[in-house]
């Protein structure tokens, strides 16, 4: 609106992204009374139609079973709990469902979870607003923040709430809203890449497998009946159109080893991305009125599956800050949360790098290589061989 100011909206707290973290949180506060708006780049269509994870951990499955949001899952969620290693020495199960703390995953493809939380936000007259793009997030260290937005038809949106929630994943602007001299930035890059497949084919064996392979890893994990999601590790740099259907079935069986455990389910390959293994954490994950969740917060490798279950212990954690800071003005637990969650993340970070060393042998054939290679099999066998070793992995596996 030329020459005059854009009339700003006040509410309690503006939400950029609507991802798992988002919509968690947006129905955690709706279902406390709290007042607060999810602003989402991308259109409804969009961010329900997009395949991401699949395995919630079991305290996911518990906020959301918790918060009633859990109906579609615990309709069609399937219980994953095992998973086998191939090596060059054969096969080998682990059936983590009965290890450590007992606790299996449950598989539901993450855009019939976002397409869940999406309804139940609306249902409980959420106010959710698609194609708008969060511009700018100012005023942090103030107690009335600003968030600006474009809405659908260009026009400019000034939100002024009392806290800003930033979970609009790897590519958002809540990050950089954090100063440089705020927080501590750990990166990791480790060196690994993955094609991720999707294929229009039944799963090939009942559990997630993971193929240990001198030619590079590839994983299997089911989605849906008819959708199964491969990765093959491929040389950095690579293009997903080096990759024809005929070139994924080929290698894929031969790092699954097809020939000595069964033909794979093969099916025309609906999408094909390259993922490159970057980690990092911010320290803290909050910055006056601005709280940082999920991929806003940290990247974490997809190597053990814990991006969107991070995202939702967090949303449960920040509602438990906000709601009492919003109600009361206790802002005790809300101070904490940066302090709550980093224990948590780090956690993740050090199996699901453990998880990446375990599943990619070194590249070359140097001494450090063969000494490396050498490590893995070690890892690889005590894993196979010791029940203490068996107990820790499924707590970490499934846990958070
Ligand atoms: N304004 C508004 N929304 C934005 C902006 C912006 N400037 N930038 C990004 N977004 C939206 C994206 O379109 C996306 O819908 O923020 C949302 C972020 O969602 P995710 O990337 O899914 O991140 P998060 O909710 O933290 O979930 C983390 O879930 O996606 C899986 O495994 C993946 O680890 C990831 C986990």
């Amino acid at each position: 609106m030329s020459g005059t100011a854009v009339p700003a909206e006040s509410t309690e707290v503006v939400i950029a992204g609507a991802g798992p973290a988002g919509l968690v949180l947006g129905n955690l506060l709706l279902a406390a009374g709290v007042r607060c708006i999810i602003v989402e780049r991308q259109s409804r269509a969009h961010v329900e139609e997009r395949a991401r994870a699949g395995f919630l951990a079991a305290n996911t499955v518990r906020v959301l079973t918790e918060n009633g949001l859990a109906d579609g899952l615990l309709k069609d969620g399937q219980q994953h709990d095992t998973c086998a290693f191939r090596t060059d020495a054969g096969e080998f199960l682990l059936n983590y469902g009965s290890l450590g703390r007992g606790e299996a995953h449950t598989v539901y493809p993450q855009q019939h979870l976002v397409r869940d939380l999406v309804a139940e936000f609306l249902a409980r007259g959420g106010d959710l607003r698609f194609e708008t793009p969060v511009t700018g997030i100012t005023g942090l260290t103030t107690d009335r923040p600003e968030v600006t937005a474009q809405s659908p038809d260009g026009a400019a949106i000034r939100l002024r709430p009392r806290f800003v929630a930033g979970c609009d994943g790897r590519h958002g602007i809540a990050r950089t809203a954090v100063p440089a001299e705020a927080a501590r930035r750990y990166r990791r890059d480790h060196g690994v890449t993955w094609l991720a497949l999707l294929a229009a084919a039944p799963q090939s064996m009942a559990a997630v497998a993971y193929a240990v392979h001198e030619d590079g890893f590839a994983g299997h994990m089911a989605r849906t009946p008819d959708i199964t999601r491969y990765y093959l590790q491929v040389p950095r740099g690579e293009s997903p159109a080096d990759w024809p259907d005929t070139r994924v079935w080929a290698e894929l069986a031969h790092r699954m080893r097809a020939d000595r455990h069964g033909p794979l389910h093969e099916g025309p390959i609906l999408e094909r991305r390259i993922v490159d293994m970057n980690s990092d954490v911010l320290d803290p994950i909050q910055y006056g009125r601005l709280f940082l969740v999920g991929d806003a917060a940290g990247l974490i490798s997809p190597a053990a599956a814990k991006g969107a279950n991070l995202a939702v212990m967090a949303a449960e954690i920040l509602a438990e800050g906000l709601v009492p800071a919003l109600r009361s003005g206790d802002e005790q637990r809300l101070t904490r949360y940066s302090a709550d969650c980093l224990p948590r993340i780090w956690r993740a970070q050090e199996f699901s790098h453990w998880m990446i060393d375990l599943l990619h042998g070194p590249a070359g054939t140097g001494d450090d290589a063969v000494f490396l290679r050498a490590l893995q099999q070690a890892r690889l066998e005590s894993l196979r061989t010791s029940r203490r070793h068996q107990d820790h992995f499924a707590e970490n596996y499934v846990g958070i």
